[in-house]
């Protein structure tokens, strides 16, 4: 058990084609401490919009079921979103309102990291405070810091290799994802 690697799964909020935050989701493994492993969860794209009447006519969608498990498999889930209007985008909002309605809801007591980027200076701060709060209702077990925001990340990227490339951003999610598996130990 002590030698297991720790699974931890990544929640992309953004759809977008080239998406900044999709860049900062992939830069992860290589970026993972020892005996940690970080993988996508599947898309959010063609998850329907909640919906009560469809969750008790045709149940829940089959990638909403898809997510919730690979989330209670994991020991850890970091979010990666751009922030939307100064708050969390309606797609990442609609698929935690999906997975709040589970039996056996799979972010209860599970350890979460967030991480925000967008075009404007402060890297999704708004949003970031938001998800706490909603993530708060939904019983997860969110770590404070290090806080990770991405400002400015169109700076911070090759878009045509699809990888970030600032040194700082790079030595600064390093530092989260080691304190992410300590948290993680701490915690469960
Ligand atoms: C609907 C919408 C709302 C946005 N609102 C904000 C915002 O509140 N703050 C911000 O810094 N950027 C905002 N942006 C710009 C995003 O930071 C930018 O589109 C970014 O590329 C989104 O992340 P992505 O590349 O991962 O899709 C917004 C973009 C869209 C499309």
């Amino acid at each position: 058990m002590q030698n297991q690697p720790l699974k931890i799964v990544t929640l992309l909020g953004s759809l977008r084609k080239g998406s900044y935050n999709a860049i900062v989701a992939q830069s992860l493994p290589q970026l993972a401490p020892a005996n940690t492993v970080i993988s996508a969860l599947p898309s959010i794209r063609d998850i329907p919009l909640y919906d009560s009447d469809l969750q008790t006519e045709a149940g829940f969608p089959a990638a909403v079921e898809a997510i919730a498990e690979q989330i209670r498999q994991a020991d850890g889930v970091i979010i990666v979103t751009p922030e939307y209007n100064y708050s969390v985008p309606g797609g990442l909002k609609n698929v935690i309102d999906w997975l709040s309605r589970l039996p056996n809801q799979p972010l209860a007591g599970k350890p979460v990291a967030i991480q925000t980027s967008s075009m404007g200076p402060i890297g999704g701060a708004r949003c970031q405070y938001h998800l706490r709060q909603i993530l708060v209702f939904l019983d997860a077990m969110v770590m404070n810091k290090p806080e990770f925001m991405g400002g400015v990340i169109q700076n911070k990227v090759d878009e045509q290799k699809g990888t970030l490339t600032d040194q700082g951003t790079l030595d600064f999610l390093k530092g989260q994802l080691a304190a992410f598996s300590d948290f993680i130990q701490r915690v469960r």
